[in-house]
């Protein structure tokens, strides 16, 4: 796409934003030049307990050390509801729209906080304490919310785990933080079709007899299996608690989740992130990239199973009093037109959701989008990966009848909140750019000796700087934090992602440059889904990337190669592919699985993933360099067999 399409601020576009374009530039440059003294006031958004004296204190050299507020103390629930209190008491804070569309919910902050105490006092009940790790696998439901911040409120450690995982990887991620508490639902609901989430989870506590209770809440009514002095009904539990549960005072420092996410190697990591820093960006850049104001109804369609779902369903928007709509469906349920309904019915101001789902609905036509009236909203947003010029103005002309601003926002579950993005009524769009870094971010771009490039360039991005939202560590593993993202380049934050800068100094994000895919906006490794298809007594070996894919953006291709003995047939590829929807969940389902009798592999048995990669996206004609193999032959069997013809 052309760096010079642009669309303007307009002059009513950038009436009463929060930002404009002249204040931008002088706010930007006050963030990185004195941080100190932009932090100290932006912090002060929320309610402190003890006010902070100590603002920044980071390193990015030696061990890793990232600080912010680090002398202050508050709570994030109660900087979520108590503090809008009484002035929001009869506010709706939340909307709950269920699967059905006959079924939603308005819960005022009043509802709000009544709900959060009992759930913690609940908690208490079950013998939870601050500084526990609580491992929340849910559905949609308004209970996650309330989940979430009763574990905020008297000090424990929530780790939600996405409810399309399998029962394996909830085992691996109850394990890995040592959770001796789970809360789940009976069942959940997508698209009328429900999930087995406390089945799920039975399965997953064969492995884990450290977990001391569960809490159910009764959501679809569904028959579920019972574990005697384990298994506790919240609706029971609920009956002998009242709705006094004073809150914790926590550090700013002290944590507030943990959040699995995917890398280049290994398991998934427990990303962490403390109070204070997290919250104050979770809450600015909400009001700042959303240019959200007071009394407008907030959409983001993420699950809280995602970094979305944590920064942008739940605690910017409660942090800012905001009215955010939580979403148990999918756009496609009972029809195509599901988002644009919602939006009519609760007349949505600013819709926020993934380029997947814009280019799933793009190919079903103007008219489900037309059917309803989306006068209502004035401002949309991207998020999780690249969104394609074609898609990108699809959502703004027809989605948003050419006057709705676009903010594509870059950022990741390592950063807490959004890091790039235009901030509307201030930066000029480009269709397929994320623009400009938010205040306070830092970005730069490097080559693969870390050399710094300067002006229009491609390379790799880093963040030169902390920010208060930055993960601060790997749950149980600093040197894993360090390894993953401050070894590659010396003194800086490596986001794993290639970039392009153009000649404004727009970022244009170009996708992962390390093994990780990004299927519909979603975070896999290739070494997770290798690895569960190598625990197959099917597969010897196994490679796997990552190719284009028109819906999804990339689409999993699976090289395996069975033992000597086991043939490769139409059964066993089926096979496989339900065996890695087992192991892992429905979003690494393989989109294609190549039987190979070899991987390309290099003289010291390295695999060549970059030819493997030209392979599986079609593009076998450029391989470039494979004298350096220990068997060429190999290569021409691969191009032969290949499913993604
Ligand atoms: O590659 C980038 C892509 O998603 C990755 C982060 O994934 P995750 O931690 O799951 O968080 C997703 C939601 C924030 C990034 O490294 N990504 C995210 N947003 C964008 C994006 N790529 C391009 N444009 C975006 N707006």
């Amino acid at each position: 796409m052309s760096d010079n399409q642009v669309f303007p601020v307009t002059a009513a576009a950038s009436a009463n934003t929060h930002c404009t374009k002249d204040n931008y530039k002088a706010l930007y440059e006050q963030s990185v030049k004195d941080p100190d003294a932009f932090w100290g006031k932006e912090a002060k958004r929320l309610d402190w307990i003890t006010p902070f004296t100590i603002v920044k204190n980071t390193d990015f050299t030696g061990d890793i050390s990232v600080k912010w507020f680090e002398d202050g103390t508050l709570n994030a629930c109660v900087n979520c509801v108590d503090r809008h209190l009484p002035e929001k008491e009869n506010v709706t804070a939340l909307i709950w729209e269920g699967d059905n569309p006959d079924d939603s919910v308005h819960v005022t902050y009043g509802d709000l906080y009544e709900h959060v105490c009992r759930f913690a006092n609940v908690l208490k009940q079950q013998g939870v304490q601050k500084g526990d790790r609580v491992t929340i696998y849910m559905p949609m439901i308004l209970e996650a919310v309330y989940a979430m911040l009763a574990c905020a409120r008297i000090g424990a450690v929530h780790s939600v785990v996405f409810g399309g995982f399998s029962p394996d990887a909830v085992a691996g991620r109850v394990l890995n933080c040592e959770s001796d508490y789970i809360i789940t639902a009976d069942e959940g609901v997508r698209g009328g079709k429900h999930v087995p989430l406390k089945a799920n989870v039975d399965e997953a506590l064969k492995q884990c007899p450290n977990v001391k209770s569960v809490l159910v809440i009764q959501h679809t009514g569904g028959i579920v299996g019972w574990v005697e002095g384990r298994d506790v009904w919240y609706h029971e539990a609920v009956k002998s608690v009242t709705a006094d549960c004073p809150a914790e005072e926590m550090n700013a420092e002290d944590p507030l989740f943990i959040l699995y996410t995917s890398g280049s190697t290994g398991q998934p990591k427990g990303v962490l992130h403390t109070t204070g820093g997290y919250l104050v960006w979770a809450s600015m850049t909400h009001e700042y990239a959303f240019d959200y104001k007071d009394g407008e109804i907030y959409w983001c369609t993420a699950d809280v199973g995602w970094v979305t779902g944590h920064s942008y369903i739940v605690y910017g928007p409660l942090a800012n009093g905001a009215t955010s709509l939580v979403f148990e469906g999918i756009p496609t349920y009972p029809d195509a037109s599901r988002f644009w309904q919602v939006c009519e019915k609760h007349k949505v101001n600013i819709f926020y959701t993934a380029p997947t789902a814009i280019r799933a609905l793009m190919r079903l036509g103007e008219e489900p989008v037309k059917k309803y009236d989306r006068s209502s909203i004035r401002l949309l947003g991207s998020v999780g990966e690249p969104i394609n010029p074609e898609a990108w103005l699809w959502y703004y002309n027809v989605v948003g009848e050419a006057r709705c601003p676009i903010v594509d926002t870059w950022w990741q579950t390592e950063t807490g909140g959004i890091m790039i993005s235009p901030l509307p009524g201030a930066v000029d769009l480009k269709p397929g750019s994320a623009t400009l870094p938010f205040f306070g971010v830092q970005p730069a771009l490097v080559d693969a000796d870390g050399k710094f490039l300067e002006g229009a360039a491609s390379g790799n991005l880093v963040i030169t700087d902390s920010w208060p939202g930055q993960m601060r560590t790997v749950y149980g593993d600093h040197e894993r934090f360090k390894q993953t993202y401050f070894s590659a380049y010396k003194g800086l934050y490596f986001t794993g992602d290639g970039c392009r800068r153009d000649a404004d100094g727009y970022y244009w994000i170009t996708g992962r440059v390390d093994d990780v895919i990004n299927v519909s906006g979603h975070r896999l490794g290739t070494a997770e889904v290798e690895s569960a298809l190598v625990a197959h007594a099917g597969v010897s070996e196994a490679a796997v990337v990552g190719f284009p894919h028109d819906i999804k953006g990339q689409g999993i291709y699976a090289y395996v190669t069975p033992p000597a003995g086991v043939e490769a047939t139409e059964d066993l590829r089926k096979e496989l592919v339900t065996w890695v929807r087992k192991e892992i969940g429905p979003i690494a389902t393989p989109d294609h699985i190549q039987f190979a009798p070899g991987l390309p592999k290099t003289r010291s048995g390295k695999i060549m993933r970059r030819i493997l990669r030209k392979i599986a996206e079609n593009e076998y004609g450029s391989l470039g360099d494979t004298s350096t193999l220990a068997d060429p032959a190999v290569v021409d069997d691969l191009i032969k067999n290949r499913r993604n013809k």
